[in-house]
């Protein structure tokens, strides 16, 4: 899926050794930091699996990670968590997502959400997934709110979108 603002077209692609890390600057250094110290090492060691949005192949203008977690019925909202069992449900965790400053405003951060919510709903039909996590960065939870994310009852910062809701996104049928 490729996405065109402008005379540029930008794609998602696993992160590479073609991609410009040290360039990159979101505006939360902590978020920099990872794709530049930690990324390809996550990668690497199967923690973590690694998405940059490009336009050429080389800059980044965003990346997102997603990797495997767990949460407890008990942590969630009481209407989400009726019904569920009492042991750790499956879930994917959106461990981190930034779009590079120049560009951020422009609808970028919501087309690579989109784009991370339909992999972690087209890999939750290979191996099941309740639901897509995330903790939100300072600044940032009022973006997963817009976007349809619940909060948690016991950690403000953290965030869920049911797996249902991913679904009926992309396969309203
Ligand atoms: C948070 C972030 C990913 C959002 O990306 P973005 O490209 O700036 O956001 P978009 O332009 O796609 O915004 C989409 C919608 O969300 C809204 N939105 C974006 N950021 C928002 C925020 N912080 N608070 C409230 N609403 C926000 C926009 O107003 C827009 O709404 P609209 O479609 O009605 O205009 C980006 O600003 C970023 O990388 N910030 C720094 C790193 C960070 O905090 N990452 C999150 C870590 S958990």
């Amino acid at each position: 899926m490729a996405q065109k603002i402008g005379s540029a077209e930008y794609r998602v692609e696993p992160l590479g050794p073609n991609h410009d890390r040290a360039a990159f600057s979101c505006g939360v250094s902590e978020l920099d930091a990872y794709l530049k110290r930690q990324a390809s090492q996550d990668l690497k060691r199967n923690l973590a699996a690694v998405f940059i949005l490009t336009a050429d192949g080389k800059n980044v203008a965003g990346f997102y990670t997603l990797s495997a977690h767990s949460i407890l019925a008990a942590n969630l909202p009481n209407d989400l968590a009726k019904k569920l069992p009492r042991y750790p449900i499956p879930v994917t965790l959106l461990g981190r997502m930034a779009i590079a400053q120049s560009l951020q405003g422009q609808g970028w951060g919501e087309f690579l959400l989109l784009h991370a919510l339909k992999r972690a709903w087209i890999g939750s039909r290979q191996v099941a997934s309740w639901a897509v996590v995330v903790d939100a960065k300072a600044g940032a939870r009022e973006f997963y709110l817009y976007q349809d994310f619940t909060p948690t009852p016991d950690r403000p910062d953290r965030l869920v979108i049911p797996m249902k809701a991913i679904e009926r996104m992309f396969d309203p049928s």
